[in-house]
């Protein structure tokens, strides 16, 4: 019987089943998470890897604990060490990753559902991707107000400060307050429209991790919203989540911009990618 049982395991999938699945037009709906890992490649590092994420630097800045930069009640009585690091995190005109041009290839067959990112440098955007297909679920560097009376501040007096690494403050009279890009911090809730969009994941065919350690909800709780039977991708340098742990579940350990040109060469979109890359 051994040969039955043989027969019997269901096949796991693999990568080819996931092309023939999008080859065949059974997956036309795909939903995206993405973190910092996308972004490494375009010189952004991440937060968690060892020695070369963020959270491993900041020793020097002798915050009460790594996250401690990115949190509001921090941020409103010392913001310096957050412009300490701003310009290093801020994309200034770097040029988006492969994986970025991916989900804009993704978006130009109209297979990209939705796309929820959890970085705040708008690559996606950058590379292709339209701004209603995507959420930047922890907002992004694209304007900036005074963390305390909510005052617009000018985005070029913003750039300067950003460029000099100094605190840039309200020019409200009597406010004094620090101003802060319109970036979610630890200890503030996401944009309403978090809630709105998860009906997204729920509609999915198909969905594709890229990047993350899935270790801050509630994105990280995104994957799980996912219906039974839907494939789920993980394409990252290490496990994240459960992903992984369901039968239909396929994990791509590697950077990024190998596995989605893996994909590319095996849906022979490979020369449309990198056209798309080049251009971006
Ligand atoms: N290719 C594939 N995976 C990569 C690459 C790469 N080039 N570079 C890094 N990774 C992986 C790391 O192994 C890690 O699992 O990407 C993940 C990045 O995880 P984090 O650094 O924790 O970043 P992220 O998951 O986006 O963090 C979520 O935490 O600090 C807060 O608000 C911040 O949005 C951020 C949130």
């Amino acid at each position: 019987n051994t040969a039955q049982q043989v027969t019997n395991t269901p096949k796991k999938p693999d990568i080819q089943s996931i092309v023939d699945r999008i080859k065949n037009g059974k997956a036309t709906r795909i939903v995206v998470l993405t973190g910092a890992g996308i972004s490494t490649g375009a010189g952004i590092p991440d937060f968690r890897s060892p020695t070369t994420g963020l959270y491993d630097k900041l020793a020097p800045l002798g915050l009460p604990y790594p996250e401690a930069i990115f949190h509001i009640n921090y941020f409103s009585h010392t913001p310096e060490p957050f412009y300490a690091i701003a310009r290093a995190r801020h994309p200034g005109n770097l040029k988006p990753t492969v994986t970025h041009a991916f989900l804009a290839l993704l978006a130009k067959k109209n297979l990209l559902h939705f796309l929820f990112t959890q970085n705040i440098d708008g690559l996606e955007q950058d590379a292709g991707v339209p701004a209603d297909k995507v959420l930047w679920t922890h907002g992004n560097w694209k304007s900036q107000h005074c963390y305390k009376c909510k005052a617009h501040y000018p985005d070029d007096l913003m750039r300067k400060a950003i460029g000099a690494g100094e605190v840039p403050y309200c020019l409200q009279d009597e406010c004094g307050g620090a101003v802060k890009p319109d970036v979610v911090f630890f200890g503030q809730s996401l944009p309403i429209e978090f809630e709105k969009r998860q009906k997204e994941v729920l509609e999915a065919d198909l969905m594709l991790v890229m990047g993350t350690s899935l270790k801050v909800a509630p994105c990280s709780r995104l994957p799980c919203l996912v219906r039974e039977g839907v494939p789920r991708i993980l394409i990252n340098n290490e496990k994240a989540g459960d992903l992984g742990n369901r039968g239909e579940d396929v994990c791509m350990f590697g950077t990024c911009d190998d596995g989605v040109r893996r994909l590319a060469d095996a849906l022979g979109w490979r020369e449309e990618l990198e056209t798309l890359w080049a251009d971006a």
